[in-house]
């Protein structure tokens, strides 16, 4: 069940303190699930929480207005945004910003620099969200947030690798051992758990934490989140294509990328470059606006 091992070196209660030291989870983000949850949300709804946000409005107006749309004239209000845009794009963009001081972290223990997570999460969140479409799955905004915090016990986990760095290079290159499996080793647990507990505190909907816990191990997953899981698996594996903020995490030849995928998505070669070529073209965006 991914639990702590016993002897586990760190305690899991006095890391999870450390939560209290990164930045508030933004609100926006857990109003908007709430809604995407809620069989009797309508599109107003969305556009209500939003604009109670004027920083935000206005991010999202630039976004609807940057030449990546080549819209001819101005728009000017959250109405003409979601015309153009489209609801499901207006609430990815929204949590992909609200989310950005949470992972725009320095994660030194990871071999990251400032913003290689957030460049990762949102990367793997691209890709989700065109598999959701591909695949037609229901809720695209639940695979793109899902992939977005895949990696989110990262940030607690950063320092105390900092510590246990010459052990943990000792157990993925003599051990063999996948960086999350060094984690284990070493500490008792790994990101993936402490990620969990993290969606936990933070009172997000179920899936996400089992996403979050599961996330390399799908197998492990409860039966009615596997599918799920094994999505976002897929995602993170394919991200390593476009490699951006996989830091020591990078660890398998390019090559494998297509064998460890048919275990989760029987994606054929000329897909998963399409995949790569669009999240390409939607990174190179992003990270001028954001
Ligand atoms: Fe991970
Ligand atoms: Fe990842």
């Amino acid at each position: 069940m991914n639990e702590p091992q016993d002897g586990a070196r760190v305690d899991i209660d006095d890391l999870m303190q450390d939560a209290d030291t990164l930045p508030a989870f933004p609100s926006i983000v857990t109003e908007i699930l709430a809604r995407i949850d809620d069989p009797l949300s309508v599109p107003d709804d969305f556009t209500e929480i939003i604009s109670r946000d004027q920083v935000m409005v206005s991010k999202v107006l630039k976004f609807a207005n940057s030449a990546f749309y080549g819209f001819p004239r101005t728009i000017v209000t959250l109405k003409e945004a979601v015309i153009i845009l489209g609801l499901d794009t207006l609430k990815s963009i929204v949590l992909a910003i609200s989310t950005y001081s949470t992972l725009n972290a320095n994660s030194k223990g990871y071999g990251l620099d400032k913003g290689g997570l957030y460049q990762h999460s949102i990367c793997c969140a691209m890709i989700a969200r065109i598999l959701a479409k591909k695949y037609k799955s229901e809720n695209k905004e639940k695979f793109f947030i899902a992939a977005l915090l895949h990696d989110v016990g990262k940030l607690l986990l950063d320092p105390w690798l900092s510590r246990h760095k010459s052990e943990m290079l000792d157990g993925i290159r003599n051990g063999n051992l996948a960086h999350w499996e060094a984690e284990r080793r070493v500490l008792g647990f790994d990101h993936a758990f402490v990620g969990s507990k993290l969606i936990e505190a933070w009172n997000l909907p179920e899936v996400l934490i089992h996403v979050t816990r599961y996330h390399h191990n799908p197998e492990k997953a409860p039966l009615e989140h596997r599918s799920t899981v094994e999505m976002i698996q897929a995602a993170n594996i394919i991200s390593r294509r476009i490699r951006g903020g996989l830091g020591s995490e990078f660890l398998p030849p390019e090559s494998r990328t297509m064998e460890d995928l048919q275990h989760v998505l029987p994606l054929a070669e000329d897909e998963v470059r399409s995949i790569v070529r669009e999240v390409r073209t939607y990174l190179l965006h992003i990270n001028t606006f954001i």
